[in-house]
């Protein structure tokens, strides 16, 4: 697997006082911009803070659950929307799977450039669309953090530090990668 994608992981612990420069910030953007997009239909937009700027105070207001311990201390907030078209299916769910698509494509970007991205449902929608007049038709689907990790994680919260070192696990492929049929195992038996 490629090391972008070994490495990947969503943490917590950012440096509070790590900032990300423009350009950066710009490439990963864009890397969302260039991902795959059904139908050629565009519907991916991006609502960029930096920590710091107004952007950035408005997303972190709008982090809920969990988030709001840790998530402001991201060098940047991106708010990714999409199209809101309940009344045609198709154009709805795959307006959703180009924002996954998206949000991908940023945090391997992110990884490239040294930086962890971190998405998010756990924030209020509703108050995202009033806080950024979001026009009727578009829904924020997912809020990425972008931040750096601090040098030493014995200097986080130890609520953060706690849920960090957290064993990441996957159910094993077996169990999600079938052939033939439903759920025999695509691999097991072949050779490799
Ligand atoms: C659509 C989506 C929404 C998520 N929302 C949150 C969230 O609100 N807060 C959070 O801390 N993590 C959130 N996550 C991150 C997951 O918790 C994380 O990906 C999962 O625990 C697996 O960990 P890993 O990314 O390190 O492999 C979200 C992930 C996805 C794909």
């Amino acid at each position: 697997m490629h090391e972008l994608i070994d490495g990947r992981w969503s943490a917590r612990g950012y440096d509070p006082a790590a900032t990300i420069s423009v350009a950066d910030l710009t490439t990963i953007v864009d890397a969302g911009r260039w991902a795959p997009t059904w139908g050629r239909m565009q519907p991916v937009r991006f609502l960029v803070g930096r920590r710091g700027d107004e952007t950035f105070e408005a997303l972190s207001g709008v982090l809920i659950r969990g988030n709001a311990g840790w998530a402001p201390r991201s060098a940047a907030l991106v708010l990714v929307c999409t199209t809101d078209r309940p009344d045609d299916p198709k154009e709805h769910t795959y307006a959703a799977v180009d924002v996954g698509l998206a949000v991908s494509q940023m945090i391997l970007q992110a990884e490239a450039l040294g930086f962890n991205g971190h998405p998010m449902a756990g924030f209020d929608a509703a108050a995202a669309t009033t806080a950024f007049d979001i026009p009727a038709g578009i829904r924020a689907l997912v809020l990425l953090g972008i931040g750096a990790l601090v040098e030493d994680p014995a200097s986080l919260p130890e609520d953060i530090r706690e849920r960090d070192e957290r064993p990441r696990t996957r159910l094993p492929l077996d169990e999600v990668a079938f052939a033939g049929r439903w759920g025999h195992p695509a691999f097991t038996g072949l050779e490799m």
